[in-house]
């Protein structure tokens, strides 16, 4: 099939690679001249595993090119994805106006049938409104007074990929949700995910909208409710990796997305979440489950300050490394990481922050002011009052600790993942703390 993507950010790029890995020929669109020039050669902007060889592989077949102009792409293809960003408004509303530009630019150049296709994060009944400005844009020839004379389908494809294994869950996704209102639309859509083989979920194009925000929300959900339980394992002396595992295995549970820790980050959540609080609240519905959600993970970030102020008392002119600033492991994205709140709570109390990411330092270097970037981990610990394990990357797994100890002032480590086994730590001679693993004195009342 003839495929444009409309926005060659994380989704846009992904989407746009992985649709020529399965036998499309696509064309991506971007108004950032400089982005398109880049990957035009080849080079992928963002760290992602798999992706840039995939790019480098459709590029030199012509599977997939790069271009600035919709109205060539739009013309060239029969199915357009409209991928552009969504931010959030000052009131945590998602802000439409790329959605909309596009739809209008991609209208006004439509001369056959053509099937839009949502795959931003959008609100419920956005479909709609493309909809809407698409026949209102489209040339005079194709309008007769009110009425359109050119077929064309909008419809809604969301995307569940995770930053860090985007082309694995491009490839391999528990189910491709289409949200339709022709059986045209829905034929397109089966033919081109065909195929992965996937689940299809079929449904009109509101639900299909909402599904992105209730499953992204429902996750959230999850990650503040076992923060929350870390909450009270710290005050009765309960180990929340033992409970998680314990409620893990009932499979009406499931053991995933319970990790207690710093805190969700990055560019879905916490947008999404705002959105979609805002969405219900627009339409009448006070979401307040969903606000608790968002205040736990707030609290999480300060909560892992207060202990570390508790532990080191003072905070002025400490040393304090930190192991990883990215919003997860596997990417060099700093969009609402819980590094920043931590760092930047730090440093106003007069810490010295030092920081390695195995990724994340060049992004890092555009967020934070004053924090010196070391080469690797063990040039971090050199000197250091205590250390912070803020992402989980893999290779932080295979540490000497008993070497950091030596060259650090104050074996101390604050475990923002509880990725480490506080045994081998303390029988390193470490001073650990993990979150929600009871180690706080008990408070009653
Ligand atoms: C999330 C969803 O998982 C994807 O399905 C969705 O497509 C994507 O948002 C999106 O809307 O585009 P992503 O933000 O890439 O994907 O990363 P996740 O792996 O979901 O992690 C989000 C945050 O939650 C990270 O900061 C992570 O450290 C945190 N997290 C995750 C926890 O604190 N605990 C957990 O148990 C799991």
């Amino acid at each position: 099939m003839n495929i444009t993507v409309v926005g060659s950010g994380y989704v846009g790029l992904v989407t746009g690679v992985c649709l020529a890995h399965i036998g499309h020929t696509v064309i991506c669109v971007d108004n950032n001249h400089e982005k398109i020039k880049r990957l035009k050669l080849g080079e992928v902007p963002i760290y992602e595993p798999g992706l840039e060889e995939l790019l480098k592989k459709y590029l030199k077949n012509k599977r997939l090119s790069f271009t600035t102009s919709i109205a060539d792409a739009a013309k060239r293809s029969t199915v357009i994805f409209i991928a552009v960003g969504t931010p959030s408004k000052k009131n945590g509303e998602a802000d439409l106006t790329y959605v909309e530009n596009v739809a209008r630019d991609i209208a006004r150049v439509m001369d056959s049938y053509k099937l839009i296709v949502e795959k931003s994060t959008v609100p419920a009944d956005t479909g709609q409104r493309i909809k809407r400005t698409i026949a209102m844009n489209l040339s005079r020839k194709f309008r007769k007074g009110n009425e359109v004379t050119l077929d064309f389908d909008v419809a809604s494809n969301p995307e569940f990929l995770r930053e860090g294994s985007a082309v694995h869950d491009f490839m391999n996704p528990d189910r491709v949700v289409i949200g339709v209102e022709s059986a045209k639309a829905e034929r397109l859509l089966r033919e081109m995910y065909a195929p992965l083989k996937p689940v299809m979920v079929v449904t009109d194009i509101n639900s299909a909208e909402l599904i992105k925000h209730a499953s992204n929300s429902f996750l959230a959900t999850k990650i503040s409710f076992i923060n929350a339980i870390a909450q009270v394992c710290d005050h009765v002396g309960a180990d929340v990796l033992k409970v998680a595992e314990g409620m893990g295995f009932d499979k009406r549970i499931g053991r995933k997305f319970l990790d207690a820790g710093i805190g969700y980050g990055g560019s879905c959540f916490p947008k999404d979440v705002d959105a979609f609080i805002r969405l219900s609240e627009k339409n009448g519905y006070h979401f307040n489950l969903l606000k608790e959600v968002r205040n736990v993970n707030e609290e999480q970030t300060a909560l892992f300050v207060r202990l570390i102020e508790d532990k080191l008392w003072i905070i002025k002119d400490k040393v304090i490394g930190v192991l990883g600033v990215a919003f997860k492991p596997n990417t060099d994205d700093m969009r609402n990481a819980p590094s920043i709140g931590i760092i930047e709570a730090l440093q106003r109390e007069g810490a010295k922050v030092k920081a390695y990411d195995p990724q994340a330092m060049p992004n890092a270097k555009k967020v934070f002011k004053n924090v010196t970037y070391c080469s690797d981990p063990y040039a971090l610990a050199k000197g250091c009052d205590c250390l912070l394990l803020l992402t989980e990357w893999d290779e932080f797994r295979k540490l000497d600790f008993k070497k950091i100890k030596r060259v650090m002032k104050h074996a101390i480590l604050f475990d923002g993942r509880n990725f480490y086994n506080d045994r081998n730590l303390k029988a390193s001679g470490f001073e650990y703390y993990g979150v929600g693993r009871g180690m706080l004195e008990r408070k009653r009342g």
